[in-house]
């Protein structure tokens, strides 16, 4: 039997509408929930992303600011750019989209973000409450992962989780989360041996490596959940790290586009709306 296609789009409405009422509350108390996005350069990808953030913004009532600069800027123009949108009172979140131009110092620009602030989930802070179990924000598309298992009451405990990708962004931070759902938790990456004797184990299985079709059938256990976080621009349009005939081995799947990807920016509202409540309190 083919795998259930898990209806990203679908779930993400759900979200985002309920991000619209969330935010409708705050202006009817005379607060406008407000988003500022700091994009460095032209990378076209990051161009696009930074565009539908913007349009998801607007669609939700929260009023969204991005600041552009230019490719070449210097740190310190990009540090001052943070510091004032931290000291800024009408901001509630604060979104640095990455990758940033190589001459900038990445990590030390998100080390500045008020982690009260930080609706990625990027600052040590926060990626220390999430190891510690503690409440703090939650990178957008982990999180968006878990809430699409939860829709499709695909359950967790006790379950095998591998997760194919290491990255701050993504890997470590689905590992940490579904740990914290009590699955078992395998993380892979690019010098793990034998890779498929170990996506062959498990009960769901995330893939976020950066590369088409990565993931094939022989890799998956019939019945897994095989989640999808790989967006890759090839020939032939987009393509996520599995491959498609992965449809007719697994349980569930995300497709790409249409899965993972709209959860990420409807987590971002939901996490600008997290970050108006804490701050009016
Ligand atoms: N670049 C790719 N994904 C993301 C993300 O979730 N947040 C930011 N800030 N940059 C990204």
């Amino acid at each position: 039997m083919p795998a259930i296609l898990i209806d990203g789009r679908a779930v993400a409405k759900d979200w985002k509408e309920k991000a619209a009422v969330r935010a409708q509350e705050w202006v009817l108390k005379g607060i406008t929930p407000h988003l500022a996005v700091v994009l460095v350069g032209e990378d076209a990808a990051s161009q696009v992303y930074v565009r539908n953030k913007e349009n998801a913004c607007r669609k939700a009532a929260i009023r969204s600011t991005v600041i552009r600069l230019a490719a070449d800027c210097t740190q310190q123009a990009l540090e001052q750019t943070v510091r004032e949108l931290n000291a800024d009172a009408s901001v509630h979140g604060i979104l640095v989209q990455l990758p940033l131009p190589k001459h900038l110092d990445e990590s030390r620009v998100l080390a500045l973000i008020d982690p009260d602030k930080d609706v990625d989930g990027f600052h040590a802070m926060n990626s220390g409450r999430l190891m510690n179990g503690q409440r703090g924000f939650v990178p957008c598309t982990p999180l968006g992962v878990m809430k699409l298992l939860e829709a499709y009451n695909i359950s967790v405990q006790g379950k095998h989780a591998v997760v194919i990708g290491r990255s701050n962004i993504v890997g470590k931070p689905m590992a940490m989360l579904l740990l914290g759902a009590n699955a078992t938790v395998t993380i892979c990456h690019s010098r793990t041996q034998d890779l498929p004797a170990i996506t062959c184990q498990a009960d769901i299985l995330v893939a976020a490596v950066g590369k088409a079709g990565f993931v094939t059938a022989d890799m998956v256990k019939p019945g897994a959940a095989v989640i999808d976080v790989g967006i890759n621009r090839t020939e032939n349009g987009l393509a996520g790290d599995v491959a498609p005939e992965v449809a007719d081995v697994a349980g569930w799947l995300t497709p790409v586009p249409g899965g993972v990807g709209q959860m990420t920016i409807a987590m971002l509202l939901s996490n600008t709306l997290d970050a108006v409540q804490m701050h009016g309190i």
